[in-house]
């Protein structure tokens, strides 16, 4: 097996903190432009995780990190408040930015166990992003050992390093093997209706100079068919306790795709995007994003609406292997995920 210090492909970092604060790499404006936005307020990252300025769900969690340090300043600077109840307010408001990505909540949940936000936040930040970065680098050694030779990956979203610290999970994944020689091809799907695939996958892609083609998302079915895709490998905003797990809408149809035709199915993410307090996918909130993100304006103000949810849930039955920082599950199921629930906490 190679080693992490040994990996490569790893240049890109979507939440710096500079002296002066918060940035975000603003994804809505990639790939045609590469601008980091200055975050200086709790409002300010409400409104950039809301509006996808940054998104994945461990780079929505590394940034809310971040957002505790903010918070704990502009709580002690607040007259109105005692500082506690100001920084636990400012703690929710950022939660309620967006529903699926537990990585958010956890993250959220561990500010709050804080016992000097204002003197320690920041160090805990660093540590948060420091260990998702080297989390992703364990899950693209194990995971890519599961891969055989000239595999073909089909990705879906974005799991790549936007979405998370950097390197990435399911890219993570991909970048690893392609570095070992396992890589045929790599396929990315579209991702409608944002474009995650199209727009940021690819981006990382051709950043690293690793080649890779764009499907769109309804060719999956007819390339798996033809045996062009061996491995389906995506990330996830949520892994159940029976290990159900919650995407970007449309893994569940390859999912389904994949078991049809025979093709391995890899869910790559952190210990941080495991939910456990949710025994199954029934107990996951889906994002549902505004009508207008995929009704054509002409049919504004007209009877024809639109439904946008944005995630789906797939099945632990559906799944191959879910791949953490802490090792891999194959064939995921409620005691193969409490057993790794109890090794981490012993
Ligand atoms: O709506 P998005 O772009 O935040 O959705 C992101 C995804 O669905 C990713 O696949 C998931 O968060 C895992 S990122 C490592």
């Amino acid at each position: 097996m190679i080693k992490k210090e040994t990996l490569l492909y790893d240049s890109i970092r979507p939440v710096i903190w500079r002296d002066d604060g918060l940035y975000l790499l603003d994804q809505r404006e990639l790939p045609m432009q590469e601008v980091y936005r200055h975050i200086n307020s709790t409002q300010a990252l409400y409104e950039a995780i809301k509006d996808m300025m940054v998104r994945g769900a461990p780079a929505i969690g590394i940034a809310a990190a971040y957002g505790a340090v903010i918070a704990a300043k502009e709580s002690a600077e607040d007259p109105g408040s005692n500082f506690i109840d100001g920084y636990y307010q400012r703690l929710d408001y950022l939660l309620s930015s967006r529903p699926t990505a537990i990585n958010l909540f956890n993250a959220l949940e561990a500010a709050k166990n804080l016992t000097d936000p204002i003197g320690n936040a920041l160090d805990w930040a660093h540590e948060w992003l420091a260990n998702d970065i080297a989390a992703n680098k364990s899950i693209g050694l194990s995971a890519s050992e599961l891969l055989g030779a000239n595999t073909n990956v089909l990705t879906h979203c974005n799991a790549g390093a936007l979405a998370t610290g950097g390197y990435g999970t399911a890219l993570g994944v991909i970048r690893c093997a392609y570095q070992q020689g396992k890589i045929n091809r790599i396929y990315a799907g579209e991702t409608r209706p944002w474009n995650q695939g199209a727009r940021l996958t690819l981006w990382e892609f051709q950043k690293d100079n690793i080649p890779a083609s764009l499907i769109a998302d309804s060719a999956a079915a007819s390339l798996m068919h033809k045996g062009m895709i061996d491995w389906v490998i995506v990330g996830a905003d949520s892994i159940c306790m029976n290990g159900d797990i919650a995407n970007k809408v449309g893994t569940y149809s390859l999912a389904v795709l994949a078991k049809h035709h025979g093709v391995k199915f890899m869910v790559a993410a952190p210990m941080t995007t495991i939910d456990a307090n949710a025994q199954t996918g029934a107990d996951i909130i889906i994002e549902q994003r505004a009508a207008d993100e995929i009704l054509p304006e002409y049919y504004a103000n007209t009877q024809i609406n639109a439904l946008n949810p944005v995630f789906d849930v797939t099945p632990a039955e559906l799944i191959s292997a879910i791949v953490t920082e802490k090792g891999v599950i194959e064939l995921p199921n409620a005691s193969k995920m409490q057993q790794l629930i109890n090794n981490v906490k012993h």
